[in-house]
């Protein structure tokens, strides 16, 4: 079978006590976090920079999948690499020089991801899927944790995982927003190889179990 990674969005924590709830994200069945980056002008919504990812990257081994949600992401590659970031995605709308943004991350040494909001086809990385090491779906318009999933998107990941078949290249499908129980069976079988969970995790009576229903999706 595929393998499956859960990557809890930290957006969703308490941060009064963050050092807590990396620790408790350290001890569970999750390979990942997942760390929203929003500069409340791609998005609506202002999240937080290097100083938090630095101080959770302090309390954790755990792979740090770091999303971008800004305008210029290319101006901070080598700062988000330095602060910790194990794979840094960017978004597709907005980016006029993809390709070079995409070199400038490979060059810092961190794995690479592009991002497709609800409504961009899948088809506009036909040129760049081989040098990718990660297509992030969202299943949510980004800037907010705890939104409905859209359904549609789950034909996105259909196509992205046929488009990476065809081209031959490794590149894992992560799906973000609104995850849950219920879609998760779904996404898995579109051929999702990582679902971000931020709200689902974080509001469960008990994270560490909930991140293992997840996977047994
Ligand atoms: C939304 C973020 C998501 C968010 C997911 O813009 O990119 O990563 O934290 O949270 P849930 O799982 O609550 O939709
Ligand atoms: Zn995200």
């Amino acid at each position: 079978m595929k393998k499956r990674i859960i990557s809890p969005s930290i957006l969703s924590a308490d941060f009064s006590k963050l050092g807590e709830e990396v620790k408790l994200l350290n001890d569970s069945a999750a390979e990942w976090l997942h760390i929203d980056v929003m500069d409340g002008v791609f998005v609506p919504n202002i999240s937080f920079g290097f100083p938090v990812l630095k101080a959770v990257r302090k309390e954790t081994s755990k792979f740090c999948d770091v999303h971008l949600m800004i305008v210029q992401p290319e101006r901070y590659v080598e700062q988000f690499k330095a602060a910790g970031a194990d794979l840094i995605t960017i978004h597709y709308e907005g980016n006029y020089h993809l390709d070079s943004t995409i070199q400038k991350i490979k060059a810092s040494g961190a794995k690479v991801g592009v991002a497709l909001n609800p409504a961009t086809p899948v088809m506009v990385l036909k040129e760049v899927i081989h040098l990718l090491d990660l297509v992030l779906i969202m299943s949510v318009n980004p800037g907010f944790g705890g939104q409905k999933f859209i359904q549609y998107t789950i034909n996105k990941v259909t196509e992205a995982r046929n488009m990476i078949n065809e081209s031959g290249s490794y590149t894992l499908i992560e799906v973000d927003g609104g995850v849950t129980l219920e879609n998760a069976p779904k996404l898995f079988a579109a051929g999702a190889d990582v679902l971000v969970a931020g709200n689902t995790v974080f509001s469960a009576a008990n994270p560490k179990v909930m991140i293992e229903q997840l996977l047994k999706c």
